[in-house]
């Protein structure tokens, strides 16, 4: 159901309907929480001409970051910055945040704040490009409609006393303190060769080079340019892996959290979620609700969803995306790797290291050939999903049990509610992606919505081979999930 399209149509009646059901829900929460609830305004943002969000409020809070106002803006007082020219903006939003955590990481580790982009999908289906007169106009979603947190230049630290000239600014503002005439160009490939590394190196010795090199230059601005560091060539190979001892421990990862729009959306489709009423962490502020800054940004260390199993069931073109990556021998996807046996003797750097101990890897049953087995772990069938929700059900023990499912996926509605009738065969209630209601800004980042829920479920079952799930897999490492609430199909 769209409210915010009808609210603006013509049609009384669905308006009424529209109103009553926001303003229930809220005469609910108010009942249960005591607390002030968002009016139906929180869900009618702004819209441009195509008829998509403009995340005004989104924008402002970028616009007035303290960091952006307390801070010189010019000489050599300005704090130090990187600038990652050649980082991907428009692919998927997964391989885009997977490449902007580690470029994050690299700029802490370099002690310079990142520059962060906006996130321009292009060819998405849900947002027209054709203006009346002819001419593209992509839309740009701003990194903080989609994660909070230090990538989207929230503090560093739990208290907010973290340094104001480490934290991450905006593009357009990087381009103001930042004039082209007193930017350190470094060239990648370049870089890459003085450095001595290659498409073979590992990821650690990677990250480690470069933090060093960057360090030593005094400048304040720094671009990268002529490509990224940290390429889907990384991230798609077992090299990245070695990056992991370090980086999970970095601030950009143990402060991460998703934005407020997506907090918005755990708390009004809560009763999806649970039976209880919403967390605090969910519960807006009290004041007025029609500013962005209304819910509080959810952070991946916040307590779990007891009795929720998030599993990601993805569909669609990964029927023939699934044998494709089988043919050409493709293993897990960067952090889905970390169950696999034997890790420990993939990195020579760290003899001692004790990895998370994922319980699930991309095994090959008894008899079954490996491509066979990829297929099934990439595309299990309604069958292979309810039997794998079952097993992880029946293996939590120690924890609250598991009773409600939450299916992330872009299936279409017909298979979705087949295999919701299987799984409530078997015991559970069942909501997925299809029955959540969203604002228009909340749908134009339904993937983060989604990946939100899957991060805060008690327990999580994913695909090894998708860049959502790998990202699922670190947030809730990161975010002190226990490594066996996390399972692969
Ligand atoms: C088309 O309209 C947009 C928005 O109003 C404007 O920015 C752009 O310059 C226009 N293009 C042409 C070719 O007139
Ligand atoms: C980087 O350096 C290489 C080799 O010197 C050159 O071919 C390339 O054009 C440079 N790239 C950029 C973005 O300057
Ligand atoms: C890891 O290396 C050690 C020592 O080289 C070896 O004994 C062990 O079998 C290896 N483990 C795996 C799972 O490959």
């Amino acid at each position: 159901m769209n409210c915010r399209r009808r609210l603006l149509g013509r049609h009384t009646a669905l308006v009424k309907l529209c109103l009553w059901l926001v303003v229930g829900y809220g005469f609910v929460w108010l009942f249960v929480l005591h607390h002030e609830l968002p009016s139906a305004h929180w869900s009618t943002p702004p819209i441009d001409e195509l008829g998509r969000p403009t995340f005004r409020y989104v924008k402002r809070y970028e616009k007035n970051l303290p960091q952006l106002r307390a801070l010189p803006s010019k000489g050599t007082d300005r704090p130090r910055y990187l600038f990652f020219a050649g980082a991907q903006s428009g692919s998927g939003w997964n391989n885009v945040l997977q490449e902007q955590l580690l470029n994050n990481h690299l700029a802490h580790l370099s002690q310079r704040a990142y520059v962060f982009p906006h996130y321009v999908p292009e060819d998405d289906p849900r947002f027209p490009e054709m203006l009346a007169n002819g001419t593209r106009s992509l839309i740009k979603i701003p990194i903080n409609a989609l994660v909070s947190g230090p990538t989207g230049g929230g503090p560093l630290s739990y208290d907010g006393r973290d340094s104001l000239a480490r934290r991450a600014v905006p593009e357009e503002y990087w381009h103001t303190v930042c004039p082209p005439a007193e930017v350190v160009v470094v060239n990648l490939s370049e870089a890459m060769h003085e450095m001595e590394l290659d498409g073979a190196s590992d990821g650690q010795e990677i990250m480690a080079s470069w933090a060093d090199k960057l360090l030593k230059i005094s400048a304040p601005c720094v671009s990268i340019e002529g490509g990224a560091p940290f390429d889907y060539m990384l991230t798609g190979s077992s090299r990245v892996l070695s990056i992991w001892p370090s980086y999970s421990h970095s601030p950009i990862l143990k402060y991460f959290a998703w934005s407020p729009i997506v907090t918005a959306a755990l708390f009004w489709n809560f009763h999806l979620l649970s039976q209880s009423p919403p967390p605090g962490f969910l519960v807006p502020f009290p004041g007025n609700p029609h500013k962005f800054e209304s819910f509080p940004a959810l952070h991946t260390s916040e307590q779990t969803i007891p009795g929720l199993l998030g599993i990601h069931v993805r569909r669609g073109d990964y029927e023939s995306h699934c044998v494709f990556l089988a043919e050409v021998g493709a293993t897990y996807n960067a952090w889905s790797l970390l169950g696999t046996p034997g890790i420990s003797n993939w990195s020579s750097t760290l003899p001692d290291y004790v990895w998370p101990a994922l319980p699930d890897y991309l095994d090959v049953p008894p008899g079954q050939s490996l491509k066979a087995a990829k297929i099934d772990h990439c595309w299990p069938s309604p069958a292979a999903i309810v039997a794998r929700a079952h097993k992880v059900r029946e293996g939590t023990a120690r924890r609250q049990a598991l009773r409600r499912i939450y299916i992330s996926t872009n299936g279409d509605p017909a298979w979705v509610r087949d295999l919701t009738a299987l799984l409530t065969v078997d015991g559970w209630e069942v909501s997925s992606s299809l029955d959540m209601v969203l604002t228009l800004e909340g749908r134009a980042v339904s993937q983060a919505v989604d990946m939100g829920v899957l991060t805060s479920a008690e327990s999580f079952i994913g695909v090894g081979f998708s860049s959502l799930t790998s990202n699922v897999v670190q947030l809730r490492l990161a975010g002190g999930r226990h490594p066996d609430t996390i399972h692969f199909w």
